[in-house]
């Protein structure tokens, strides 16, 4: 059984950025610049928007945080995102969901330009990855597909099993395990609270994508010995007596899945540090205009 290292395969992506970055300055041109909105003061989104300009800082791109108040009015926001479609000094941005309930999300979503859409979540973009075209894909889904291509995980002919329809990780991973490309070619069954035989139906799983959000929802007795076994849950839980007070948990029962398994990502540690890399990627692609130019 192999563990697989989301940390040090998003570290060693972001090196790979940071040299581009060098690269780029050499030439005379500037870095990728990302910007981030957020609205209101959600505790996690706080943390997620401070990583991820964090990590722009430190592979030399540019970053803006426009902080919002949570009174924001949707009119107000649109204007926001209008500005930064319109500012060439901005290649791509994100507004961080969820946003206050008085907003419409779509609406925001949809108000975004595709071309600096790059957390993928623009139907535009959503519509291009369906049809295999140049896109930018949401930063989970990709992130599961650059670990099994850095651990040259064989997916062709492979039954992979997607429990969970979301539209930000199950509906779209499921999309692209499926189209012809490497990785890539697998037998895709999606699962969801509707599926019946879901224990016979994952002990016949070359692949688990576990993304339903429910905390050591997957377990031995449903894994097939040499399954591959992909775990996006990250649900808190409080944690009294540690320095945050609250730890994640994963979608998988890992002590006990774990052994069975050929290759498995761990909760913190596996697909979570991807997401970052996989925004940072994006918005290299934004600056180099390589999508849509
Ligand atoms: N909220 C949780 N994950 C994400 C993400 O990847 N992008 C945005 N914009 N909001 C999020």
């Amino acid at each position: 059984m192999q563990v697989i290292d989301g940390k040090k395969i998003s570290l060693q992506i972001q090196d790979e950025l940071a040299a581009e970055v060098t690269r780029m300055k050499a030439e005379g041109r500037r870095a990728p610049h990302l910007a981030a909105v957020l609205v209101g003061n959600d505790g996690g989104s706080l943390t997620y928007v401070g990583a991820k300009v964090k990590a722009c800082e430190k592979i030399g791109y540019g970053s803006t945080l426009i902080h919002l108040g949570e009174q924001t009015t949707e009119a107000e926001l649109l204007e926001v995102v209008h500005k930064l479609n319109n500012d060439p000094a901005i290649d791509g941005f994100i507004v961080q969901l969820p946003l206050p309930k008085h907003i419409s999300e779509q609406k925001i979503v949809e108000a975004v330009d595709p071309k600096k859409d790059v957390d993928g979540f623009h139907p535009v973009n959503v519509g291009r990855m369906a049809l295999n075209l140049p896109c930018y894909l949401s930063a989970t889904p990709s992130g599961i597909i650059e670990l099994l291509r850095r651990y040259n995980i064989e997916t062709s002919g492979k039954h992979a099993v997607v429990i969970g329809r979301s539209n930000i990780v199950g509906a779209p991973v499921s999309v692209l395990l499926a189209r012809n490309a490497n990785p890539g070619n697998c037998t895709v069954t999606l699962c969801h609270s509707r599926t019946k035989n879901l224990e016979e139906i994952c002990l016949q799983a070359d692949i688990i994508v576990a993304a339903i959000g429910k905390p050591h929802f997957l377990t031995a007795d449903m894994v097939k010995e040499g399954a591959v076994v992909i775990d996006v849950g990250t649900t808190r839980v409080d944690a009294p007596g540690t320095k945050l007070g609250w730890r994640l948990l994963g979608d998988v029962k890992y002590d006990e899945v774990a052994p069975k398994c050929s290759y498995i990502t761990p909760v913190p540690g596996g697909v979570g540090p991807m997401t970052i890399a996989g925004l940072l990627q994006n918005t290299l692609l934004a600056a180099k205009g390589e999508i849509y130019s």
